[in-house]
């Protein structure tokens, strides 16, 4: 048994809609046994119910639940920093011909071990991810995934139509690849599959049915997909599906719209989506830092939360501008103060938003997202960079929340230090 001692925060409840969502222990114990929480409190509380553990210091910084992504694609590490495209040509001329690379699998088992490692040193210890448009490269995924530990929801990307010609499957083939993937992946320890087309300007009628049919044969899959992203891409789609009322309903007539659903982006909502959104209790994933890259729009997080419509942070890697949950928390506070609408996040939102609120969306939050006991122990010791401004807000700043707030703000000067992936410390490279 281990008991971790530091200043240790999280939010066990959802700041949106309760008061005191943030509890933290300035000098505290997390007490874990065979991959469960057992025990939080202070330190000296925590240390005299298990007198026997063993003790690791980290009481420089601070100990929080693992970050939880939900959406972030696997091929595109390479990709981040292509400056000065918007969506519909930063895909065609960028990303997909890097994603085209993926049908060598050497290439594809080197960028999926790169992948995993650069979520676990940015403290993401789940994750949705988007695969590749490959079957070999998404089963090297999910194979790295289990090397380390990490908890994924994943899915074989599928696209039939438009964008890149290499990159296009058939509603058969994906249908008999994808059923293969899941039988060997799902639910092999912490893995899970998520049926995941490109997005319906890439997905023939035929193709979503394909997703139907294999979300109505495992009712127990995810699924997952870009929405409202970009104006360019929403009137394409309109165009695609003349029968269509909004974007949504591309997904929703395929039975695709439902709890167990996160739609990446949501930036251009009409107010039929978001009503059908909240009613089918489907969640959208935030990507606030891509949505400043790409150009794509400010987030209507006010009208998500006025309608009921859950939603969490994605870092949306390559279009985001890196890995870090914790920027994305600082872009979504900056975007929203920036929006003609925009909601005043707190740093408990912030916290919330990267840890419970994601496992809330991908439906995990009986297993993580917090570190209330009988959760798994996916935790992460954050230190401040020596002689950083960080370090200085650290040492003279007392409140939990204003140190939050600190640690959000001045990210870049944050190290993640050490992470526990169901009570093992992980090895970071
Ligand atoms: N829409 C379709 N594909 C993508 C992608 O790879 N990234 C983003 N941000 N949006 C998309
Ligand atoms: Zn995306």
């Amino acid at each position: 048994m281990v008991i971790l001692r530091g200043l240790i925060a999280h939010t066990p409840k959802n700041p949106f809609h309760e008061a005191e969502a943030l509890q933290a222990f300035s000098d505290g114990g997390l007490a874990f046994q065979e991959g469960r929480i057992l025990a939080l409190g202070s330190f000296a509380e925590v240390r005299a119910r298990f007198p026997d553990a063993s003790v690791q210091d980290c009481r420089e910084g601070v100990l929080l639940p693992g970050l939880v992504d939900t959406h972030v694609h696997y091929p595109q590490t390479r990709v981040i920093g292509a400056m000065g495209y918007t969506l519909l040509d930063w895909l065609q001329k960028r990303t997909l011909p890097l994603e085209a690379r993926l049908s060598d699998n050497k290439l594809a088992r080197e960028l999926a071990r790169e992948f995993v490692q650069l979520l676990l040193r940015n403290g993401t210890t789940t994750a949705l991810v988007f695969g590749s448009h490959f079957q070999g490269a998404t089963a090297n995924l999910f194979g790295a995934a289990e090397d380390v530990g990490l908890r994924i929801i994943a899915g074989q990307v599928c696209s039939d139509r438009l964008l890149l010609p290499a990159l296009h499957t058939t509603p058969e083939r994906s249908y008999t690849e994808q059923k293969m993937l899941i039988q060997r992946f799902h639910r092999r320890g912490k893995l899970r599959y998520a049926v995941t087309p490109r997005f319906s300007l890439s997905a023939s009628e035929g193709l979503l049915e394909v997703c139907q049919t294999l979300l109505q044969e495992h009712p127990d899959l995810h699924f997952t997909t870009h929405l409202n992203e970009n104006l360019e891409e929403i009137r394409t789609v309109a165009e695609l599906f003349p029968w269509s009322e909004h974007y949504l309903q591309t997904y929703d007539r395929f039975g695709l719209v439902g709890e167990r659903s996160v739609f990446a982006h949501n930036v251009h909502p009409t107010e039929a989506e978001l009503l059908r959104l909240a009613e089918a209790r489907a969640a959208v994933a935030h990507c606030p830092s891509s949505n400043a890259f790409i150009g794509s729009g400010l987030f209507p997080m006010r009208q998500h939360l006025s309608h009921g419509v859950r939603f969490a942070l994605g870092s949306d890697v390559g279009g985001g501008t890196g890995f870090s949950l914790i920027k994305e928390g600082l872009m979504a506070y900056l975007t929203q103060r920036h929006a003609p609408d925009g909601v005043r996040l707190t740093p408990t939102h912030l916290l919330y938003l990267a840890t419970l609120a994601g496992a809330e969306a991908l439906g995990l939050e009986g297993e993580i997202g917090s570190l209330a006991p009988g959760k798994a122990a996916d935790v992460i010791w954050v230190r401040p960079e020596p002689g950083s401004t960080l370090e200085v807000h650290f040492r003279h700043l007392d409140s939990a929340e204003d140190l939050l707030g600190s640690l959000f703000t001045l990210h870049g000067e944050a190290r993640v230090q050490k992470v526990w992936l169901d009570g093992q410390e992980a090895a970071l490279s």
